[in-house]
């Protein structure tokens, strides 16, 4: 492992060590652009016959993109059969009778039409499908699966998750109430169609906690990083950017294709290894402690982590200040990083209190135990996060 430490003021505002050999791995063909959906039926063509589309209860047969989707694939000789069952924070009992049906049918390509709940639920078949188990038994084992049928197509309609350019899945297990990550090569879209004017029909209020979400898988690993490289900053700065100045517009003009197609950008870089090219660190630490109020409330993941970030964001004041200070610069021409985040947040309707989303104070504790089994990735965290300082984080947001 080749790692030399000089640390040097270079002149990008910030102090970095040169970093260690780093892989860039992402096998997915990503279409982008509006209009791009009227490829989905060639595309599908060349990976397979029989497809399972899988989509949430309402918003696309609504919206008449599953039509669309379904007369295309027609066109092209895809015989299709629709799982319109994908619950937001899709539960893994969903995700297995979706698998039993690829098996059944021996189907040899998902394609997921929706936002982050139907990529993730598609994900999720795809392993079970391959592996033979309940989908569950991945996420408590890490088994890794081989295997290539079926293939994965992804057709957001939401630009948050970024599920569309990686290959990990948020999977919850409605007994349990435990929401957890899934993380296979497999479940690697081949192809994602990222087309910007499938997102014109979504309400104000999942587009803001879809521009919440994208703006939390930049700003977490920005300002946790111990070891910040220039490239990835200036990466991570732009893509913060892009959603800091168009999640306004949108929200005044929902139909602005312009705007929407930046924010399809952020999301497609936001959540994949496009957000670590160059060496930077860090590591998205309040996921981990959003997951559990998701998974127990079934609240919108956006609302969970605009209600968590300034008390997240305070709680590093001691150790990431010098991060705070980059942010609220590059990103938001402040001085005050925290106050700029606490003033976007007002700007586009997020500036939200956990009691207000129905969490009671009494389970904070039982909050915070739930994030240390379910978010490993917590020890990447830049101090110990111990239950009493996640506690903490929710006491501050509630
Ligand atoms: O369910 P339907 O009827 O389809 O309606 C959906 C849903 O109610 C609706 N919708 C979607 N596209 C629409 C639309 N309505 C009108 N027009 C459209 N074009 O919007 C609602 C929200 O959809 P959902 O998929 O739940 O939202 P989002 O994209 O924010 O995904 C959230 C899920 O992604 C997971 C979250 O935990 C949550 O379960 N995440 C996945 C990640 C990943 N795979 O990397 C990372 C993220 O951090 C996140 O955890
Ligand atoms: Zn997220």
């Amino acid at each position: 492992m080749l790692r030399r430490f000089a640390p040097r003021n270079d002149g990008y505002g910030g102090c970095y060590n040169i970093s260690m050999i780093t892989t860039f791995y992402l096998p997915t063909k990503i279409i982008s652009g509006a209009g791009a959906f009227k490829q989905l039926g060639k595309e599908a063509a060349r990976i397979g016959k029989k497809a399972l589309l899988v989509t949430g209860k309402g918003s696309m047969r609504k919206s008449g993109l599953l039509g669309r989707a379904l007369a295309d694939l027609d066109k092209h000789g895809i015989a299709v059969t629709v799982f319109d069952k994908i619950e937001p924070n899709p539960r893994s009992s969903t995700v297995d009778e979706g698998a039993a049906i690829v098996r059944e049918k021996r189907l040899d390509v998902v394609i997921a039409l929706g936002g982050g709940s139907a990529m993730d639920a598609a994900k999720g078949i795809v392993v079970a499908a391959i592996g033979g188990q309940p989908v569950w038994h991945y996420i408590e084992t890490h088994q890794k699966i081989s295997g290539n049928v079926p293939k994965l197509i992804t057709v957001p309609t939401v630009a948050a998750s970024g599920s569309e350019s990686n290959c990990g899945a948020v999977i919850t297990n409605w007994e349990t109430h435990d929401k957890c990550v899934l993380s296979d090569r497999c479940a690697y879209p081949v192809v994602s169609i990222v087309d910007p004017e499938l997102t014109l029909t979504l309400p104000a209020k999942p587009t803001a906690q879809g521009g919440v979400d994208i703006f939390c898988h930049l700003v977490e690993p920005y300002i946790t990083a111990g070891n910040p490289q220039p490239l990835t900053d200036g990466i991570v700065e732009t893509s913060m950017k892009l959603v800091v100045d168009y999640l306004p517009s949108v929200l005044e003009k929902l139909d602005d294709l312009e705007a929407r197609s930046q924010l399809s950008w952020a999301s497609t870089i936001a959540c994949s290894a496009f957000a670590s090219l160059g060496g930077g660190d860090g590591a998205m630490t309040m996921h981990g402690i959003e997951h559990p109020l998701s998974g127990m409330y079934d609240m919108a993941h956006g609302d969970g982590l605009a209600a968590l970030l300034p008390a997240w964001l305070h709680s590093l004041a001691d150790t990431r200040q010098d991060r705070l200070d980059k942010l609220a610069g590059n990103v938001f021409g402040k001085k005050d990083g925290l106050v700029a985040v606490e003033n976007w947040l007002k700007l586009v309707g997020m500036n939200l209190r956990l009691r207000d989303l129905g969490v009671e104070k009494a389970k904070l504790k039982d909050l915070a135990d739930n994030a240390l089994k379910t978010a490993p990735w917590l020890s990447a965290h830049p101090k110990k996060l111990e239950k009493a300082a996640i506690a903490a984080i929710y006491r501050e947001a509630w």
